[in-house]
């Protein structure tokens, strides 16, 4: 039994993008759930690849260790000075002396890729049995990139790059795309021969396919079906185009597979998270990192959703939810603000202006109103009155506060913890609770009340009270 090839992926990472105008190299910039780098190395991942080589080099530091967090298996390659795409390979190439095989060379910052495309730009190369193979597109503005040059034939005699066209080779419109598959062996050979006598003085790349072309070794090229694909970004206006692009084939995948999006024009989810046919997503919503939506859920509008699960269901209007766990038929919102650890069961309820964070609600328990609910277990079908606040925080530690099952808390109440409200038991309006409230009692801690007969009269004469005061007691006399 034959083996079949091995497969090697050379990803392009080194240069520092200086038009992005950025702190954090231009490889790292997020788009929809990864960054630039990230989308790429999940194409790598998609494809059967024996091994992925990364040449890093500006902030070699921030990318390295974003490698070893999202792609343990690459391998960096160090290119100290960025001296062009050639110099780049070269140096992968040498740090993996025993390759063989076919190497696909894929750019850091092309992320829109897809799998598919790499597939078939393989599928051409072996088909050719190429010594090299490119993959073009057709683009309407090829501005700065590389042109396709073709002979009388249609074969690819060679590429050159925009600062080194002729007039005539700048109306090509069929550009390089910066990704491409190589026989090893015919790489290696040929980058050894590289120059930098060129417009940028640097070691070019595409350089390769002149000289294996000039070698008499067949070199091919697969046009890209759909051009945008093989976009890179410069700068952030460019940045901004690809994630409009990104989010629209986002979109058009869920609403494919029966999700219903109101607005996708303002709905960005990214490619990390997860939605079932039929949940529902109104206008101006976020779905980031590892959130889902169960079928039957319906989000927005105006809702973001952070690493949040959505069961069946459940609403969330108008809320900002991190590291939730939302359960089914849960109504959550409007202007409700969910944070980590906070957990609903089914039917449970959190309304207008809620904060809560490490917060476990049981089936049915209700935070209706204006209320923070910090470190927090909540019963099945307890019931926390409009402006009660769980205070957890005593300056120094936090603390927990367990109101148990069916239990009732009046409005404007101060849990303050740690405290236990029993199952059942009722806590009377604007109390500050701070000793335990045993199952079935009543814990009240108001003062009590006391009317002072005719003060407005006495101390507040001649006002609109007072006014208001003896009309009212004409209207209906004091009973003696
Ligand atoms: C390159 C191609 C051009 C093509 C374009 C597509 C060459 C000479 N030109 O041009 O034909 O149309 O891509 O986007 O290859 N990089 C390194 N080390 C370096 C230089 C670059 O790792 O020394 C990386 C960059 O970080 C980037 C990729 O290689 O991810 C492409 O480099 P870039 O400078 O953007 O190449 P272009 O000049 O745009
Ligand atoms: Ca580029």
């Amino acid at each position: 039994m034959s083996q079949a090839p091995s497969r090697t992926v050379v990803v392009l990472a080194a240069g520092e993008g200086k038009r992005m105008k950025s702190a954090t190299p231009k490889v790292l910039q997020p788009l929809l759930g990864r960054t630039l780098l990230g989308h790429v190395l999940a194409v790598s991942a998609a494809i059967k690849t024996d091994r992925t080589l990364v040449v890093v080099g500006h902030k070699a530091d921030q990318v390295g260790a974003f490698l070893s967090e999202v792609a343990p298996d690459a391998t960096p390659v160090l290119q100290a000075e960025q001296n062009g795409t050639g110099h780049a390979v070269r140096i992968a190439l040498d740090a993996a002396p025993e390759l063989t095989g076919t190497v696909v060379v894929l750019s850091g910052d092309v992320p829109l890729l897809r799998p598919e495309t790499v597939e078939a730009l393989l599928a051409t190369h072996e088909r050719a049995g190429a010594a090299a193979t490119v993959l073009s597109a057709e683009v309407a503005e090829p501005g700065g990139l590389g042109r396709i040059v073709r002979d009388a034939g249609g074969n690819l005699e060679r590429i050159v790059e925009a600062k080194d066209a002729s007039a005539e080779q700048l109306a090509i419109r069929e550009i390089n795309s910066g990704i491409y598959a190589f026989d090893a062996a015919l790489l290696r050979e040929a980058l050894g021969k590289l120059s930098t006598d060129n417009a940028q003085g640097e070691e070019y790349l595409t350089d390769v396919f002149a000289i294996l072309a000039g070698q008499g070794q067949p070199v091919a090229i697969e046009i890209a079906e759909f051009a945008y694909e093989t976009l890179g970004c410069n700068d952030r206006a460019e940045l901004s185009r690809l994630r409009v692009l990104m989010r629209d084939r986002v979109n058009d995948g869920w609403m494919r597979a029966g999700v219903l999006l109101l607005d996708p024009a303002t709905t960005w989810i990214d490619v990390t998270a997860t939605l079932e046919p039929d949940a529902v997503v109104d206008q101006n919503c976020q779905i980031s990192g590892t959130s889902s939506v169960a079928t039957g859920a319906v989000i927005g509008p105006d809702s973001t959703l952070v690493d949040t699960s959505v069961a069946e269901g459940a609403t969330v209007l108008r809320t900002h939810a991190i590291g939730a766990v939302i359960g089914p038929d849960a109504t959550v919102g409007p202007f409700s603000y969910l944070r980590p650890g906070t957990t609903l069961a089914r039917k449970a309820k959190v309304g207008g202006f809620v904060e809560t964070k490490n917060a476990e609600l049981g089936e049915g328990a209700k935070v209706p109103h204006l209320s923070y609910v910090g470190d927090a277990q909540i019963g099945a079908k307890a019931n926390i009155g409009a402006g009660t606040i769980f205070a957890n925080y005593d300056g120094v530690k936090k603390s927990r506060t367990v109101v148990g099952e069916a239990a009732f808390v009046g409005s404007d109440s101060v849990l303050i913890a740690p405290v236990e409200i029993g199952p059942g038991a009722y806590v009377a309006a604007g109390s500050a609770v701070v000793k335990d409230v045993p199952a079935g009692n009543l814990g009240v801690t108001r003062a009590q009340q006391r009317n002072v007969e005719g003060w407005v009269a006495l101390k507040r004469p001649g006002t609109v009270s007072a006014e208001a005061a003896d009309r009212a007691r004409i209207i209906t006399p004091e009973q003696d």
